[in-house]
């Protein structure tokens, strides 16, 4: 029986206070019309855009499509961009595979050319390479925020900062950051931010969307029913409309604006509580014998609340298994959908047993997990002993 939950970069549990409830109310009140609000009930959308511009620092919350998640949002803007004429892409070795799956879809399809920059020794995207790939021709940047696999914190904005000087547009994938850090595109620099409301945001799976910058004209890749504006023969050419095609998932959004709304107040300790958590494991695991914790000198204020490591002796995937069933840990492990990274820590092709915490999660929590790893370490030690 699972009674500690370490997988909040894949999705936070328990959910903000309030999200089951509005979820349960949006799916048993009668649904609104498109267009109107459901009696004395607002749009969910509406409450959500601008919360969300509220929490990004934005002016402007008809610039927020409200998508099934990051990975439909990253989908929208790359392929978007692609059909303006974008032809040269560069990315980071930590994206994850919603962004490296279309880009390598596109590579392979000759519509873009691809390069991935990695990264230096100390865990940091390499600037050299980034600037060689950005002088080889740059149309689109994408960084993302913190690696789902490392928790380390790109410098987006220094990133985002040569990518403009050399006239690339700049997308940021701030799915494992949006509720756990400032995620401000206007002082970053990016002029595309794809998020995910199931992660730092505490909301419900299925929930995310897409900041654009309303200097940009990010043409639709999915059209439909919008429910108004029947009569136009195309996608309506209004935002957020018109890169929102189809019944949006009320249910979902209801949740996550009650999610937002706790952000606003209360939630605003939530990520400050998942980097301190995250500091403590990454400390308190590095110093066990037999385990290696990836970036481990990761500064603090660079880092989430996602670790990964190894146990010597244990393949990832058997140690989580052990985790989950004998010390009720659950747990991630693996490539975690992010496989280039790997090459460049050290961890390919296995991957990593990965602890992601959230605010929730307590002190005890942590030492109990700790104490979990430290007695796998220790038995695996005393095997290849005996063995000796
Ligand atoms: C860095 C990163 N990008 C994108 C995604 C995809 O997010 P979503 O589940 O909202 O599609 C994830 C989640 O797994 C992630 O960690």
């Amino acid at each position: 029986m699972t009674s500690i939950y370490l997988n909040n970069a894949a999705s936070s549990w328990p959910k903000a206070p309030g999200v089951a409830e509005a979820v349960r109310r949006a799916v048993k009140a009668m649904p609104a019309e498109p267009g109107r609000g459901s009696g004395h009930d607002t749009d969910p959308r509406d409450e959500c855009r601008s919360l969300l511009a509220g929490l990004m620092g934005v002016p402007w919350p008809g610039q927020i499509v409200l998508t099934s998640g990051a990975t439909l949002a990253l989908n929208i803007a790359i392929l978007g961009c692609v059909q303006t004429g974008v032809r040269s892409v560069v990315a980071t070795a930590t994206e994850h595979n919603s962004v490296l799956r279309p880009l390598r879809h596109l590579e392979r399809q000759g519509a873009i050319r691809l390069s991935v920059v990695g990264l230096t020794g100390d865990g940091q995207v390499d600037l050299e390479q980034f600037a060689k790939a950005l002088a080889g021709g740059a149309d689109l940047v994408v960084v993302n925020h913190a690696s789902n696999v490392t928790g380390r914190v790109n410098d987006a904005a220094t990133l985002f900062r040569l990518a403009r000087g050399a006239g690339a547009l700049t997308l940021l994938d701030a799915s494992q950051t949006l509720g756990v850090l400032p995620v401000r595109p206007l002082e970053i620099g990016a002029q595309m931010v794809a998020f995910t409301g199931h992660k730092g945001l505490c909301g419900p799976e299925g929930t995310g969307g897409l900041y654009v910058s309303p200097e940009m004209d990010l043409p639709p890749v999915l059209s439909g029913g919008t429910g108004v504006r029947s009569d136009l023969p195309l996608q309506p050419d209004e935002m957020p409309m018109r890169l929102e095609a189809g019944t949006p998932n009320s249910p979902g959004l209801a949740g996550l604006a009650a999610a937002l709304r706790w952000a606003a107040s209360d939630g605003r300790l939530e990520g400050q509580r998942r980097r301190d958590l995250g500091s403590l494991l990454r400390r308190s695991l590095s110093q066990i014998r037999g385990v290696h914790v990836f970036d481990a000198g990761c500064p603090e204020d660079a880092g989430t609340g996602v670790v990964s490591f190894t146990i010597a002796g244990w393949p990832p995937d058997e140690a989580a298994l052990v985790l989950e069933e004998c010390f009720g840990i659950r747990c991630r492990a693996g490539l975690h959908c992010a496989p280039e990274i790997h090459r460049w820590i050290g961890s390919a092709p296995h991957g990593t047993i990965r602890f992601s915490v959230s605010g929730a999660n307590t002190e005890s929590d942590v030492e109990a997990a700790v104490s979990a790893v430290r007695a796998m370490a220790a038995a695996r030690a005393e095997q290849g002993e005996a063995a000796a």
